[in-house]
C-alpha cells in the first residue's frame, strides 16, 4: 500500500506534494517529505496531503522523496509517518510493503541504534548508515562484500583506489535490500551526495524520465506519463540526470520506455462526492465498455477444462457472480478464489485450466503474486482490470480492459458494474468457442502477416499446462439471447429512478447499529456485495447470507429492531425468498425488500424498493445499485467520508 514519489528537477516539492494528492487512493492516514536543500530536510503530517502542503508552501528545493501512507506498522502518527531518518540524520527513505525480518536485522546489525518509531522501515535508512560506515572505515569482512560487488575494488578507506568510480552508498544500499525479507519499493536521499537510491522486490514502482526524472509507486502518480520505464521486480538502481538499474547480481538491466496517455480524470464535476459521480457513472461506464468489446476478439487456450478465478473484495463477488454465469452458460466448471488463500494454500490446477484475475485497480498486490504464482504453475492467464498499462496488465498472458473510466472512492462502484458486464461477454466468448467460433492463431500468423499475433503467443501456449493451441475467440454473434434494445435499457438506465425512492428509507435506518442481507443464487451475491458496501463505508456492520442459511442460525439474532435488506429478481425463486421474508417479519424483523416484480404481495416487508425490468441477465448489475446509493446516503448522513473511508485505501499493493 502507501504512495511514494520522489523528484530530482526543477520545483520539486510543488510538484511532489501534486504527485502525492494523486496516489492518495493508495493510503492517506499520513504522509511526508524530505528535500535537500544542501542539507536535508523533512516535514510530516497526520493525515491528507493538504495538510502537509500548506508546511511546505514556500520552499523550493530540486531533490525530494515523498510518500503517503497507509499505516501497516505503527498507528498513523507524525512518528511512524515516512520518510524515515537513519540515526545520524545522513539517509532518508520512504518505503511500500513490511519487512518480515526488521526485529532480527536490529538485533543482528543495530544494536545500539536508537529508533524514533514503531515502523518495519526505519531500520532500512539504518542499515544503510551502517554499512556505508562500515565501507568507509574498510573493515575488512566490507573489503569482501566490496569485492564481489559491481564497484569491486581494492579498498584503502578514504584513500581508496577505486573513489573515483566506486559509488559506497550504492554498495551499502545493496548490502542493506540484499538483508531484507518481505516486501519493498524503497527510494532514499542522503547528506553525501544528490542521487536517488531505489530498489524494488514484490511492490511495484517506475521511473518517468522528461524534463524531471521522477521515481512514482505507480503511473497514476504522474502529470506526464510518457517515457516511463516499469522497473522489473528484484531490481535497484541509482537515479542523477540518467538513471542506472540492476539485477540482484548486480548485472545492468536494459531500459526499454513505454508511453501512455490518459489517467485518472480528478473532477468531481459538481458532485459532491466521487462515489455519487462514480454510481451515475455506471450507465455510461457500461457503454464505453461494451463499445470496446463488441466486435473485438480475444485470445484464449483451447479445450478449456476448467475457469479458475483468483481476486480481491469487490472483484471476487464479481468472480461469484462469473461462475454463476459460465455454469450456467457455458457449462464450463469454475472455481473461485480469494487471492491471498491462493497464495498460502496448495491449489490442485487441472490440465487446461484457465486463469482469470480481476482486479479494478490492477495494482492489487494478493492479485499479483497469484498470477504470478498460477502463471508458474503453467496456467494461462486472463487479467480484467480498468487501468491501462497497470501492472496486471504486464504480467498476464492477455488483458481485457473495462473502460469505466477513473475509479477514485475506495468503494467500488461503477467498476463492479462493468466487471459484471465484462464477464458476461467472456460467457459470450466461451459459449463462442464451443461453438467453434474461433480461429487458430497459428493459422492466423500464416496467413495474415500484418496481424498483431506475435510467434510468442504460440510458445505461451505450449508453456500453458495442456493448452497445446490459443486461439482467437471471436464475439461477432450474441450466444446468450441479449437483443441490442435490452443494451440500449441498460445503458439508458436513469439512476435517479431508484435514487429517489431511497431517502426516506435512509432517515429511518441509518442509526441502527447492523443489517442483514439475504438473497438466493445470484441475489445471494449481490446481498455480498451490498454488505461489503455498508460497511466499508459507513462502519456499520452487516452481514449475508443465503435465504436458506437463516434457520441455521442468523435467526436467532431477528427481533422488531432487525433490519433486514432481501433481494428478490429471479421469478423461479420468488416462493423460496417470501418464505425467508415471513421467517423474518413473524418474528418481528423488518424486511427491506428490493425487486423488480410488481405481481406479488409484499404488504408485510417494512420498506420495497422498485428496480427497473431490464433482461434478468443484467439483474446483478442492477440490483447492486440501490445498495451503492444506501450506504452513500448513510455514509453522509452520519457525517463520514465516503471517498475515503478510516483504515482503507484504494489499491491494496501490500500483502
Ligand atoms: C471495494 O469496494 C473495495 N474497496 C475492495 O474490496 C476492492 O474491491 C479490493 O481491494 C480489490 O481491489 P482491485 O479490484 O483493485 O484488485
Amino acid at each position: 500500500m502507501c504512495g511514494i514519489i520522489s523528484i530530482k528537477g526543477k520545483n520539486a516539492i510543488r510538484k511532489t506534494i501534486s504527485g502525492l494528492k494523486k496516489l492518495e487512493y493508495r493510503g492517506y492516514d499520513s504522509c511526508g517529505i524530505a528535500w535537500k536543500n544542501k542539507k536535508l530536510n523533512i516535514k510530516k503530517s497526520k493525515g491528507y496531503i493538504s495538510i502537509l502542503e500548506e508546511k511546505v508552501k514556500n520552499i523550493k528545493s530540486e531533490l525530494t522523496i515523498g510518500h503517503t501512507r497507509w499505516a501497516t506498522h505503527g498507528v498513523p502518527s507524525e512518528l511512524n509517518s515516512h520518510p524515515h531518518v537513519s540515526m545520524d540524520g545522513k539517509f532518508m527513505c520512504v518505503h511500500n510493503g513490511i519487512i518480515e525480518n526488521y526485529k532480527e536485522l536490529k538485533k543482528q546489525f543495530l544494536q545500539g541504534y536508537e529508533f524514533y518509531s514503531d515502523t518495519d522501515t526505519e531500520v532500512i535508512p539504518n542499515l544503510v548508515s551502517k554499512f556505508y560506515k562500515d565501507l568507509v572505515n574498510c573493515n575488512p569482512s566490507c573489503c569482501n562484500r566490496r569485492r564481489n560487488s559491481k564497484y569491486s575494488g581494492e579498498c584503502y578507506g578514504s584513500k581508496c583506489k577505486c573513489a573515483s568510480y566506486c559509488d559506497d552508498i550504492l554498495t551499502a544500499f545493496k548490502m542493506a535490500i540484499d538483508q531484507l525479507k518481505g516486501s519493498f519499493a524503497i527510494v532514499l536521499i542522503n547528506d553525501y551526495n544528490d542521487k536517488i537510491y531505489f530498489a524494488r522486490h514484490s511492490s511495484p514502482m517506475v521511473i518517468s524520465k522528461t524534463k524531471d526524472m521522477i521515481i512514482c509507486s505507480d503511473i497514476n502518480g504522474l502529470d506526464d506519463k510518457s517515457n516511463t520505464f516499469y522497473l522489473p521486480d528484484d531490481t535497484y538502481g541509482v537515479l542523477d540526470n540518467d538513471f542506472e538499474v540492476f539485477d540482484t547480481n548486480s548485472k545492468p538491466i536494459a531500459i526499454k520506455y513505454s508511453n501512455y496517455k490518459g489517467g485518472i480524470e480528478n473532477k468531481l464535476s459538481g458532485y459532491k462526492h466521487y462515489m455519487l459521480k462514480e454510481i451515475y457513472e455506471i450507465p455510461n461506464a457500461i457503454e464505453l465498455t461494451k463499445d470496446a468489446l463488441y466486435g473485438a476478439s480475444l485470445t484464449l487456450p483451447k479445450n478449456i477444462s476448467q475457469i479458475l478465478f483468483v481476486s480481491c473484495g469487490t472483484s471476487y463477488h464479481a468472480s461469484l457472480m462469473a461462475k454463476k454465469y459460465i455454469e450456467n452458460f457455458a457449462h464450463i466448471p469454475c472455481e473461485c478464489v480469494i487471492a491471498s488463500e491462493f497464495i498460502s494454500s496448495n491449489n490442485l490446477i487441472l490440465p487446461n485450466t484457465l486463469g482469470v484475475f480481476i482486479s479494478q485497480s490492477g495494482e492489487t498486490a494478493d492479485t499479483l503474486k497469484s498470477l504470478e504464482k498460477a502463471k508458474s504453475q503453467g496456467v494461462y492467464t486472463l487479467a480484467i482490470t480498468n487501468v491501462q498499462n497497470s501492472h496486471i496488465t504486464l504480467i498476464a498472458d492477455t488483458t481485457v480492459l473495462m473502460r469505466a473510466g477513473a475509479e477514485i472512492c475506495v468503494a467500488s462502484t461503477k467498476a463492479y458494474t462493468t466487471q459484471l458486464f465484462v464477464l458476461l461477454q467472456l460467457t459470450n466468448y466461451l459459449i463462442g468457442l464451443q461453438q467453434g467460433n474461433f480461429r487458430i492463431i497459428s493459422e492466423k500468423i500464416q496467413s495474415k502477416k500484418q496481424d498483431k499475433v506475435s510467434e510468442g503467443e504460440i510458445s505461451k501456449a505450449n508453456t500453458c499446462v495442456g493448452a497445446t493451441e490459443l486461439v482467437e475467440v471471436l464475439s461477432k454473434q450474441d450466444c446468450l439471447g441479449i437483443s441490442s434494445d435490452d443494451i440500449a435499457n441498460l445503458t439508458g438506465l436513469d439512476i435517479s429512478t431508484i435514487d429517489k425512492q431511497l431517502d426516506n428509507l435512509v432517515d429511518k435506518i441509518y442509526l441502527h447499529k447492523q443489517f442483514h442481507l439475504i438473497g438466493k443464487d445470484y441475489d445471494y451475491i449481490t446481498a455480498m456485495e451490498g454488505s461489503l458496501k455498508i460497511k466499508e463505508i459507513s462502519y456499520i456492520f452487516t452481514d449475508a447470507y443465503p435465504c436458506g442459511e437463516l434457520k441455521h442460525g442468523t435467526l436467532s439474532l431477528i427481533d422488531e429492531n432487525s433490519i433486514v435488506f432481501v433481494i428478490m429478481t429471479e421469478r423461479d425463486l420468488i416462493a423460496k425468498t417470501t418464505n425467508a421474508i415471513h421467517e423474518i417479519t413473524s418474528r418481528g424483523g423488518n424486511v427491506v425488500c428490493i425487486t423488480q416484480f410488481d405481481d406479488i404481495d409484499l404488504s408485510d416487508c417494512y420498506y420495497v424498493i422498485h428496480l427497473p425490468k431490464l433482461n434478468q441477465l443484467f439483474m446483478p448489475i442492477v440490483s447492486i445499485i440501490p445498495f451503492h446509493l444506501i450506504s452513500y446516503k448513510i455514509t453522509t448522513k452520519l457525517g463520514l467520508n465516503p471517498d475515503k473511508p478510516r483504515n482503507l485505501a484504494k489499491s491494496v499493493t501490500v500483502e
